[in-house]
C-alpha cells in the first residue's frame, strides 16, 4: 500500500510537514509505503478555467509539474492533504494544487458512471 502526503505549506519542513511526517511514521509503522511531497519545491500553475477536463479527461496545461503529481496520486492508494491554516482555509498553495486535480476528480467520476452504466 502506498500512502502519499503533500504539503501545502510555503515552509519546508515546519509545522505541517511534522504533522504530515507524524500521519506518515505511522502508516509506514503499519507497513506501508510513504512519501512526502512539498509543493513549495513544484511548479504548478492556476486553472485557466479553459474547461477542456469537461471534455477529455487531461488538462490542458502539461508544461508544470502537475503531471508527475498526477501520476503519483493515481498510484497512491491513499492520499493525505496537509495545509497550514490561513484565515480559516487552506493556503492558497494548496488550494492552486487541488483546481488543477479537477481532471482526476471528472475522471474518476467519469469510470463510476461507466460502471455504473455497465
Ligand atoms: C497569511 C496567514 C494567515 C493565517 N491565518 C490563520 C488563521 O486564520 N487561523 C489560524 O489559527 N492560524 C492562521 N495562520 C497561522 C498558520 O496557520 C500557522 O502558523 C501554521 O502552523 C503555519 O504552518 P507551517 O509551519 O507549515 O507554515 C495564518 C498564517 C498566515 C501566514
Amino acid at each position: 500500500m502506498k500512502i502519499l502526503a503533500i504539503n501545502g505549506s510555503h515552509r519546508k519542513g515546519k509545522n505541517t510537514a511534522m504533522m504530515l511526517e507524524l500521519v506518515l511514521e505511522e502508516a509506514s509503522r503499519l507497513g506501508a509505503e510513504t512519501e512526502l511531497l512539498e509543493i513549495t519545491d513544484l511548479d504548478i500553475k492556476p486553472c485557466k478555467s479553459c474547461n477542456q477536463c469537461l471534455k477529455v479527461p487531461q488538462c490542458s496545461i502539461q508544461d508544470d509539474d502537475m503531471g508527475m503529481l498526477a501520476a503519483k496520486i493515481k498510484a497512491a492508494d491513499g492520499l493525505v492533504l496537509g495545509s497550514p491554516v490561513y484565515f480559516g482555509n487552506v493556503s492558497a498553495r494548496l488550494k492552486n494544487f487541488m483546481d488543477r486535480t479537477r481532471w482526476l476528480y471528472l475522471l474518476d467520476h467519469i469510470s463510476l458512471s461507466c460502471t455504473a452504466l455497465l
